[in-house]
């Protein structure tokens, strides 16, 4: 049995795919205010068998800080994908991004521990490492530094830490760090957000990001955990692109016009409004100073490991925006 939390998400919903057509039988983790309705929709886009598959699936109850669910949800699992997070770069989520990317993190390995977890796979960050200007990064860069860091990046760093730290006392652990996942479904949150802005905003932002295909993602971490590479981490990304390339090729598919470059003393401004305001002007909340670091810099990431690992081919950026884009409008026009 193989346990899959944040199942409802725009990744894990792809990872269940994987494993279930790969035979494996699937337990997945849900909340009671968890939109089933639009996972099992989303499974269209990726499977003809997508009944089928998703009436396979196991479903259970189970909240990162809920110890006596987690372990119900564990219990008889030999597989953990941990894929469950709050994605949020807004100062106001602070309280609920740390909990539960890394309580909630800290929580799911303890009992996973106690309950002798044979394999256990952490969907990690690319932003918990440094960005070097004009410099590929690899999986021995040095990592961030908390304090400087979107409130995001830096509770994924301390999740992953804690990881490395249950490595260390003996389960086998797997992580991988994503750049920004391109996928379908649950598209107001997490780098859906991200893609909505390429898509309606007539603006965009200076910066860049090694961009990846949620369904590499998900095929490469049920590959990594299949060959038992305990204790490695891998970068998982396709290509690395400006934000602006990505904004002007969706918008190009979309038949709209290009989008401009938001200059950063534009940001600068709408971060001292913020600051004056105290937060009280809900469009400028997101102006912090590394939420700004983050869209007017470039971290170039290579996947030199993961290539050689698996011999892997990812689908291109633009297939991947082609596919997931047209997944958005039909979505739209249904
Ligand atoms: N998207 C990206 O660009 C990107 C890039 C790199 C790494 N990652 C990482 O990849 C993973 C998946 O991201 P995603 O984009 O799929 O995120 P997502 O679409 O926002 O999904 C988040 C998932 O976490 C679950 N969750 C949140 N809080 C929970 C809690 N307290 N207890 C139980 N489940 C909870 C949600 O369940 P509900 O249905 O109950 O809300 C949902 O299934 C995350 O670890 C993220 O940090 C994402």
């Amino acid at each position: 049995m193989v346990l899959v939390t944040g199942a409802t998400g725009m990744l894990g919903r792809v990872v269940m795919l994987e494993l279930l057509n790969r035979g494996k039988k699937v337990r997945a983790i849900k909340r009671p205010s968890s939109n089933l309705k639009e996972v099992r929709k989303s499974f269209e886009y990726y499977s003809s068998e997508n009944t089928i598959l998703f009436n396979q699936i196991e479903w259970i109850d189970a909240d990162l800080f809920d110890k006596k669910g987690l372990r119900e949800a564990i219990l008889g699992v030999e597989e953990v994908y941990h894929c469950a997070a709050k994605v949020s770069y807004d100062q106001t989520d602070y309280e609920e991004v740390n909990k539960v990317n890394i309580e909630g993190t800290e929580n799911i390995l303890e009992i996973s521990k106690q309950l002798y977890v044979k394999k256990f796979l952490y969907v990690s960050s690319s932003l918990i490492f440094t960005t070097e200007k004009e410099k590929m990064i690899g999986e021995n860069a040095a990592f961030i530094d908390g304090k400087k860091n979107t409130i995001y990046a830096a509770s994924k760093y301390k999740a992953d830490k804690a990881v490395c730290l249950a490595s260390a006392a003996g389960l086998n652990t797997i992580i991988i760090n994503p750049g920004m996942i391109i996928g379908s479904g649950n598209w107001e949150k997490s780098s859906g957000e991200l893609l909505k802005i390429f898509m309606n905003a007539p603006y965009t932002f200076s910066g860049g990001c090694g961009c990846v295909d949620v369904r590499d993602v998900a095929k490469i971490a049920v590959e990594l955990m299949d060959q038992n590479v305990f204790g490695e981490r891998f970068l998982i990304v396709s290509e690395n692109r400006k934000y602006k390339e990505l904004s002007d090729l969706i918008k190009k598919m979309l038949g709209k016009r290009k989008s401009w470059v938001l200059p950063q003393f534009f940001l600068s401004i709408g971060r001292l409004l913020n600051i004056i305001s105290r937060g009280s002007l809900p469009g400028l909340r997101m102006l912090t100073r590394p939420n700004i670091e983050f869209l007017t810099s470039f971290q170039r990431i290579s996947n030199d490991k993961v290539v050689r690992m698996l011999n892997y081919h990812f689908i291109t950026v633009e297939q991947s925006i082609l596919f997931h884009i047209n997944n958005f409008l039909n979505e739209k026009k249904g």
